[in-house]
């Protein structure tokens, strides 16, 4: 049975397993939680991306999908990178995101971690609004059959942090 916990502040200082990435599907870096990855988990972690890009994924990775690459200088072993949805008005793309959070532990269970730290994936730059994002995170990673122990959802402001624990 996963263990849910929250956590405030900046996912690259988290001692864990595994560290997700907001990615997008380029794998090549950006803003947010992607910028601080590859910035503070340094250039080894772009060097894979690229490899990942140069073989299995000419396309870049699929919305929804996730892969995993070395951690880097960051506290952790790996890094999956997935790539949420933008959010739209007209359609509805709940699946993907959960399938975000989905792939992710199964990504995760391959490897072998047992904790892993998630952020509130598609809310920043691609606007999922933040209440249906954290319902749709925990409902996710409760019904997921996964061998993962813990799963941190790491808010980076208050506001965020309160809307996931508000959600129980
Ligand atoms: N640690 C934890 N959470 C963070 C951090 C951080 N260092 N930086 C940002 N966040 C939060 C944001 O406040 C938001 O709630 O992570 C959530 C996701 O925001 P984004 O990083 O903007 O990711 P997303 O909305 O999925 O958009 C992905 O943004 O950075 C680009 O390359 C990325 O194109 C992709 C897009």
């Amino acid at each position: 049975m996963v263990t849910v916990s929250l956590a405030l502040g900046d996912i690259t200082g988290q001692h864990v397993d595994a560290i997700v990435n907001a990615a997008n599907s380029s794998l090549l870096g950006g803003g947010g939680v992607d910028g601080a990855i590859h910035r503070k988990g340094g250039p080894e972690i772009l060097a894979e991306c690229r490899a990942l890009r140069a073989s299995r994924y000419g396309k870049g990775l699929a919305t929804g999908r996730a892969v995993a690459t070395t951690a880097g200088r960051l506290p952790a072993q790996w890094v999956i990178h997935t790539v949420g949805p933008v959010w739209s008005p007209d359609e509805d793309r709940s699946e993907l995101l959960a399938s975000c959070y989905r792939e992710s532990l199964r990504v995760a269970d391959e490897l072998g971690a047992r904790t892993v730290a998630f952020p509130a994936i598609s809310t920043g730059v691609y606007r999922w609004p933040m209440e249906d994002g954290a319902r749709i995170a925990l409902a996710t990673v409760r019904a997921a059959g996964t061998t993962v122990s813990e799963v941190r959802f790491v808010l980076f402001d208050q506001a965020a942090h309160d809307v996931f624990a508000a959600q129980g």
